[in-house]
Formats: C-alpha cells, structure tokens, sequence
C-alpha cells in the first residue's frame, strides 16, 4: 500500500483535537453546542485511534456525559439540552471508549431507545417523531453493544430497513427516497448486527459503492456530487461489511485523504484546501484505519469503535 506512516501528521491531529476541546467558547463551538456530544465521540475516538486516549481526563468526560442523560433515558447534546437518539449513541460510544458502560441504568436507556420503534419497525430520533433509516442503525448499534436487542422488535425493525432498499441496491431514509452511501452505511451496518445481510444484493450495492470514487480517489456520497473525506468511511465501511473492498482503489483513497490533512495546525477537511473540522478529521483518520494504514488502530466497520474496544465489551466478560 502506498501510504506511508510519515505522511500521516498524527501529532498534529491529536493537538488540533485538543485545541479545540480547549476552546468551548469561541465562535466555532458557540454555533455546534448542541452537538458536543456527538463531537466528544468525533474527537476521543480519533485519538482512540491514534493510541493517544490517556491524554483525556476520563472522569471527567465520565461526569459530563452522565450529566448530559435526561430522565426519560435519552441523551442530549449538552448539559440541559433536550434528548435524541443521536446523541444517545454517541454517549454511550464515548462511555465504551472508557470502558465504562456499567455507569449506566441498563433498563433507563434502552428503555428510552425502545419506545422510539414504530409500529412498522422503523424509528423516530425524539419525541417529535422523525423517522430515518439513522435511527433505526442506532437504536441498533447501541442495543446491540449494550446487549439488549431484545428490547425492540428486530424482525420488523429489519423489514423496514429491507423496505428502504431500491433498485439500484442501495438504501435511502425512507421507503422510496434514493440511496445515499450514509444511509447505506446505517442500512447495511443495521443488518450486519442483526445478522440479515442477506438481504443485501452485494454485487449491485458493491457496483454502486464503488462508483463513488472519482478520478482523485477521493469518494462521493451520491453521483455526481463532488469527493468527501466523510464518505472515505460511509462507503468504505459498507463495502468492507459486504466483502467488495477490494471493488475501489485503495491507494489513490490514502493519497486523497491524506492531501486533506493542514499539515501546519492538524486537523482533515472535507476535500483538499477546505478549511478543517473535528467530523472530518474523525472520518478521514477512521478511513485510514478501515485501510489498514500503518500506526492507526483498527476499526469496526459496524460499530464504528475501536476493534478493541469492540472485543473488550463481547470477549473480556
Ligand atoms: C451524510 O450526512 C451521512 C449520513 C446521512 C449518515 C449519518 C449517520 C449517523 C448519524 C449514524 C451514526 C454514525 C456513526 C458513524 C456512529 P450529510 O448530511 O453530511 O450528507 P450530505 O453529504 O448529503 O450533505
Ligand atoms: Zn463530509
């Protein structure tokens, strides 16, 4: 593989992510408060990755994030903030990079998690009701590594996901809507934890998926649209859950990613010469890592974790 370790400014990305942690106040943060949850997961998963999560002070992360639970269960982006199933997963992912799901009231959350299925199986992401295909993978996700998924009706949660699935292969947010490789992402890895990735015509979902890289290697999330960092994971991750990695171009995927990086403050955006921000950052190290590139940990294409974190929670009870 062409990427070399000395071309990944891993320092510097671990700086900028501390940086930005450190500035809760400037302009940046003010307009993304609402979103510090699923930031948090963003930034301590990139150094997860990176091998550097013990800088982090983690009880106090811990704390933060048990204050951010509502009483009915779920999670809100920040202290105060009204509770949705997005921020649900992201807390409960930052709590398993701690190894520190038993913090957690078990029956509280998936309680919560569970009075979000409808009754044709889909999910809603908060009491308002809007349903999407991200909800369904996370109500997943987090279950599964909570390891209640019997909680929810998963038959029926599956027909529904199945029910998104259009002729192309891939899957959209809603029955009918066109695919869109991050909802095949929630698709696909949905069905990969519940075991019914038969459902999935992998060569014509993995023909679609492949289709996404451009002549920069970079990858796209629909046709036509231009190359993103963030779609390095969502197709990437769905072809390697439907065995058809080996479908793309991996080293030009590495160059295209690593020419994102600032090499001077740290930090990947979304295509070369943008500015940085912690999601793409995340996206692009996490791709990486999905390319085996040589001093970025392993991660779970499903979960979304660290492998080892992943075995940690299913091997070491
Ligand atoms: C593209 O978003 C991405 C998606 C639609 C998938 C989002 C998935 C989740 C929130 C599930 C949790 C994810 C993980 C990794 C645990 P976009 O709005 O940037 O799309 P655009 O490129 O069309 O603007
Ligand atoms: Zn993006």
């Amino acid at each position: 593989m062409g990427g070399k370790i000395g071309e990944l400014e891993a320092e510097k990305h671990v700086q900028y992510i501390l940086l930005v942690e450190k500035r809760k106040d400037d302009f940046e943060s003010v307009v993304t408060e609402h979103l510090r949850m699923n930031g948090a997961y963003w930034g301590l998963t990139t150094l997860d990755l990176l091998g550097k999560l013990e800088i982090v002070d983690q009880d106090e992360v811990v704390s933060w994030v048990m204050e951010c639970q509502h009483e009915s269960g779920g999670f809100g982006g920040n202290i105060g903030h009204d509770p949705h199933i997005v921020h649900t997963l992201s807390a409960v992912q930052v709590l398993a990079l701690f190894d520190k799901l038993n913090v957690l009231d078990i029956d509280k959350i998936t309680n919560y998690i569970a009075g979000l299925q409808n009754v044709d199986g889909s999910f809603s992401g908060d009491m308002w009701g809007e349903i999407d295909t991200r909800f369904s993978y996370i109500a997943i996700c987090c279950l599964s590594l909570l390891q209640c998924l019997d909680k929810i009706n998963v038959e029926k949660a599956v027909n529904y996901i199945v029910s998104c699935k259009n002729l192309d292969g891939g899957f959209g947010c809603t029955p009918g809507a066109e695919s869109h490789a991050g909802q095949i992402f929630c698709c696909v890895g949905a069905l990969a934890l519940t075991g019914s990735l038969h459902h999935v015509d992998k060569d014509l979902l993995g023909w679609w998926l492949c289709e996404r890289q451009v002549k920069s290697g970079g990858l796209n999330g629909r046709p036509e649209k231009l190359p993103d960092v963030c779609y390095s994971w969502w197709v990437l991750s769905s072809l390697i859950m439907i065995d058809r990695a080996h479908w793309i171009d991996k080293d030009k995927l590495i160059k295209f990613i690593i020419d994102c990086q600032d090499r001077e403050n740290g930090g990947i955006s979304d295509r070369p010469d943008d500015a940085v921000d912690v999601f793409h950052t995340y996206f692009g190290v996490a791709g990486l890592s999905l390319l085996e590139y040589p001093g970025v940990k392993a991660v779970d294409p499903a979960y979304a974790l660290p492998v080892h974190v992943v075995n940690r929670i299913f091997f070491s009870r």
